[in-house]
């Protein structure tokens, strides 16, 4: 019997990429950028499973470019925002994701920023590059510390839990606000508020919700004005959560203290961004599950959900089960 088509849209780690060579027959994208949509479209004529990435927009136009015959699109992040699933559903495609393995490395990396922005890491970086650093200063690089103060999780799933887990080893207070998770959790001390509640409190704002019509620009420049002078805003979701320019003039303003973002509104953020011109903004570039580890486990996820899809099986993780219904 031949090997089912597939076209992986980039190298992914050798964990999951071995599998996926051993049982298909694969097209690998080899350029560190994403294919152009042409390409794209091109590529994807004819196969039965597509390996894909959040940079990659998977429409019904990709989907019915592939074929009647595509019977998986396996997506190597969690987000899945980049793939229409209402189209896919209707087309009885099942749509993977890599939920849990990437759940501490996001956690780690939203508090990392946290701490920065909060304690001014990368601003002392540039001070002592550029040959400021003169003495120990009492009032040098002032910044929020953690304990007592309030962290306001904005989304309370697998990740946000996990932010609240490390942040009671912290000695912080945790509130959060989501619609869908209003329980309290028994193993963390986190208590369940509304949206203007947690605006309002929060010294940490962190953003752990997916990209929906309903979260799009949920930080804005009335939210941004809710919140208190010293708020440090971090994002480790979707950049279109945050409307970046009434963060800009939110951060210029000094209405809030710093923000960190890992993800931006577009991707990558121009390098012309007013933004990048502020002292009290710190950036990275999409990479908080960026773990060895965590890219690991996302690659043998990706790779599991891609062959059970190719042989008709349920997936380890899939977004629209009601395909198989
Ligand atoms: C990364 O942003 C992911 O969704 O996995
Ligand atoms: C600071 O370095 C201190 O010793 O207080």
């Amino acid at each position: 019997m031949s090997k089912p088509k597939v076209f992986v849209t980039r190298i992914i780690p050798n964990k999951g990429l071995d599998l996926v060579m051993d049982f298909c027959d694969v097209d690998l994208w080899t350029n560190d950028l994403p294919p152009s949509r042409d390409e794209l479209l091109k590529r994807v004529k004819g196969v039965d499973g597509l390996l894909c990435l959040l940079t990659e927009n998977i429409d019904s136009e990709v989907m019915d470019t592939a074929g009647p015959q595509l019977k998986v699109v396996s997506n190597y992040a969690v987000g899945f925002d980049n793939i229409d699933v209402v189209a896919a559903t209707e087309r009885k495609i099942p749509v993977g994701n890599t939920p849990d393995v990437l759940t501490d490395a996001t956690a780690d990396f939203s508090f990392a920023l946290m701490m920065s922005a909060g304690r001014r890491v990368l601003e002392g970086d540039r001070y002592v590059r550029e040959g400021k650093w003169m003495t120990w200063g009492p009032m040098l690089f002032l910044g929020n510390e953690m304990r007592g103060s309030t962290l306001g999780l904005v989304g309370f799933g697998r990740i946000g839990k996990a932010m609240a887990r490390r942040a009671m080893g912290f000695d912080m207070r945790v509130i959060y606000y989501d619609p869908n998770e209003p329980r309290r959790d028994p193993d963390v001390k986190a208590v369940s508020v509304d949206f203007d509640t947690l605006l309002e409190e929060s010294d940490f704002i962190s953003l752990h919700t997916p990209l929906t019509s309903d979260t799009h620009h949920l930080i804005n420049a009335e939210t941004l004005n809710r919140m208190k002078p010293n708020t440090v805003l971090v994002n480790t979701s979707r950049g279109p959560v945050i409307d970046m320019d009434a963060l800009y003039e939110a951060l210029r303003d000094r209405k809030i203290f710093a923000a960190g973002l890992d993800v931006t509104e577009p991707e990558p953020i121009p390098v012309d961004h007013p933004l990048l011109t502020l002292d009290n903004f710190i950036i990275a570039p999409h990479i908080a599950s960026a773990s060895r580890s965590a890219r690991d486990k996302m690659a043998w996820l990706a790779a599991k959900n891609l062959i059970a899809g190719l042989e008709g099986n349920h997936l380890p993780n899939c977004v629209n089960p009601q395909v198989h219904r």
